[in-house]
């Protein structure tokens, strides 16, 4: 009795609920979401009429805490944390695809896709945001840049840790 009591106990405790019954935590509370976002090119091929263009990954799979906008393909970052943030870019036959990854107005990182077809390039960024700030890949200013649509290019962001 006691046992099944305690185990009653543990599993009320942990679960969410519980969590919201004693308001720390739990999905239903906002700041506590843990945010995630990915989402892939589909426009095909991807030109650009802006050599700055933001680049935008229009199909949404998954956007916990809504801080990606597929309108404008930037991620606001909706709670402050450490954060994975990736792209995968791929190149078209003949032309490369050449992004900057940035948050506001500063470079995290570069990517490139050379000129074969369906060459591509990863890019990473392990940091540490703020509510508010702006992650998004940008074409890196010309318009001779081609980047893989049809689903190949691609977005992804989550929180890690607070
Ligand atoms: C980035 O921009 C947002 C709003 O545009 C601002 O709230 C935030 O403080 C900026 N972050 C940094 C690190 O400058």
């Amino acid at each position: 009795m006691i046992n099944v009591l305690l185990n009653h106990l543990i599993l009320v405790t942990t679960s969410c609920v519980a969590d919201q019954i004693i308001n720390v935590g739990c999905e239903s509370n906002g700041n506590k979401i843990k945010p995630a976002f990915h989402a892939s090119m589909v426009r095909h091929p991807y030109t650009f009429s802006d050599p700055n263009e933001i680049l935008r990954f229009e199909h949404v799979w998954t956007n916990i805490g809504d801080g990606y906008h597929s309108d404008t393909g930037v991620f606001i970052v909706p709670r402050d944390g450490l954060y994975q943030i990736m792209g995968t870019l791929w190149s078209t036959s003949g032309k490369s695809c050449s992004t900057t990854l940035y948050k506001n107005d500063s470079r995290l990182n570069y990517g490139y896709a050379g000129t074969e077809h369906a060459q591509s390039n990863t890019v990473h960024a392990l940091v540490i945001l703020k509510k508010n700030d702006r992650i998004y890949f940008k074409n890196r200013g010309s318009t001779s840049y081609q980047c893989h649509g049809n689903y190949h290019s691609e977005f992804s962001g989550w929180f890690v840790h607070e």
